[in-house]
């Protein structure tokens, strides 16, 4: 199987090689935290060895869930919010095919709890009205409160549709083992369930029932997806795979050069909810004590006709990792026209993926020589082990570069302020003094 690689040969001009491998004894350092569980967070550990420890009956018990699902919903709605709903969707995206939706291919895996819009959530049971709909609900905390909202909305109305025990065998519930209003829920109504465990954090929860489940209702092949991981695991552990380690040292030297944001690029639209999925995993890991370097993402070409501008030419705080997809699924070859109006017979004869390589080569050059530095990430193929591949050498990357850091890559107490704020707002029990405190600033 073909492995997916790093090339940081495109930030030399803005640090030297010295300046990235001035921090490889922290690195190294870093990556043994991760394993002999002596950094902060190290309660959070679980997902280090999480494909090799997952037991085949554990993937086989999903497979057969995903299998029974499948046969008995036209639709599955996967509610979650963050890490309990960006990692499945990321890797369904990537592997779907664009317009099976429309195409009426496979039973559709739709997404709830991920916002508080009122529309959505009416356009979804307006959807959902009359047909065979499954729900797997995902929530380790059990308690957030836009999965919980858009869970009681489903689930009273798959009831209303079939009956309380019927509707109930269409109900997966994924959450911790034994905490959690979740948890009570499902114990309560009978439902199916799988455990998170609890030193899996949620941002590094994909290749745990939490995205398996989901991405085996979608019809992908989540033992593919796990074996690449395992292998990326391997290596990356046994030291015969240093590119976690690189990419953590390259982008903290640019980081301590001033470059403080990081853009993914990805040149398949197929791979922007990968974007989303990795900017929750960098952000809410390296976003902390006023420090960390801010993730964003783009979309090229598309994103070279808005924000390729910036890019190109403003401040020049930033840097560029760009996933390049090298073999596509299909061909297609733009025709030749005796006419030649739109004057595109010079690319007559090439096949698309040519035409966008070259988009990326040029932005490349573009970018490098306008004082954005580049990395790149070569993925063989859109196929289940790449992926699998991509989510570990990201995940164990992030942990590394978090320690470099020197934060603890595995809390995010800042995501509870505005929790906070919003339960005195809407005032739940037990926020009294906040409700007060706020209205009186109102
Ligand atoms: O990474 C995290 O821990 C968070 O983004 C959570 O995944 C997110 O807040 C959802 O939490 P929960 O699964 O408890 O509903």
């Amino acid at each position: 199987m073909e492995q997916i690689k790093l090339d940081v040969s495109n930030v030399l001009g803005t640090v030297s090689r010295n300046e990235i491998d001035a921090l490889s004894q922290d690195a190294r350092k870093s990556l043994l935290k991760l394993t002999d569980h002596s950094g902060a967070g190290n309660d959070f550990l679980g997902w280090v060895d999480l494909p090799t420890r997952t037991e085949t009956a554990l993937l086989e018990d999903i497979e057969g869930v995903a299998a029974n699902l499948r046969a008995n919903c036209e639709v599955i709605v996967a509610i979650g919010i963050g890490g309990s709903y960006l990692g499945a969707k990321a890797v369904i995206e990537a592997l779907s095919d664009s317009f099976a939706a429309y195409k009426g291919e496979g039973v559709p895996v739709l997404f709830a709890g991920q916002n508080i819009g009122e529309d959505y959530l009416f356009e979804l049971q307006e959807y959902l009205k009359g047909k065979k709909f499954g729900i797997i609900v995902i929530s380790k905390s059990g308690t957030t409160t836009e999965p919980a909202i858009a869970f009681r909305l489903l689930k009273d109305q798959l009831t209303a549709q079939l009956g309380r025990e019927e509707a109930s065998k269409r109900i997966v519930a994924i959450t911790d083992a034994k905490r959690g209003a979740l948890r009570s829920l499902a114990t309560e109504e009978g439902y199916k369930t799988f455990v998170i465990d609890d030193n899996v954090g949620g941002r590094f929860s994909v290749l745990s029932p939490v995205g398996l489940l989901p991405i085996a209702v979608a019809g992908f092949d989540i033992k593919a997806l796990m074996q690449g991981a395992i292998d990326f695991q391997k290596a990356t552990l046994d030291g015969s795979n240093t590119e976690a380690m690189e990419y953590a040292m390259t982008r903290n030297a640019l980081y301590r050069a001033g470059k403080k944001i990081e853009i993914l690029v990805n040149y398949n639209p197929k791979l922007h909810y990968f974007g989303e999925w990795w900017k929750q995993l960098y952000g809410e890991s390296e976003g902390k004590d006023h420090k960390g370097i801010f993730p964003a993402a783009v979309d090229n070409s598309t994103d070279l006709h808005s924000m390729g501008q910036w890019i190109q030419d403003g401040e020049r705080t930033i840097f560029e990792t760009v996933l390049s997809v090298m073999e596509q699924k299909h061909t297609v070859v733009i025709p030749s026209d005796e006419a030649n109006l739109d004057g595109l017979n010079y690319i007559a004869g090439k096949r698309v993926d040519e035409v966008n390589k070259m988009a990326e080569l040029g932005t490349r050059i573009a970018h490098v020589d306008g004082g954005v530095p580049n990395l790149r990430i070569t993925i063989p193929a859109l196929t289940e082990h790449a992926l699998g591949q991509l989510i570990y050498f990201f995940e164990a990357a992030c942990g590394i570069s978090g320690y470099l850091l020197d934060v603890n890559p595995f809390n995010q107490p800042g995501v509870e302020d505005y929790k906070r704020n919003m339960f005195a707002l809407l005032e739940k029990p037990g926020y009294e003094e906040q409700t007060a405190a706020i209205k009186a600033r109102l």
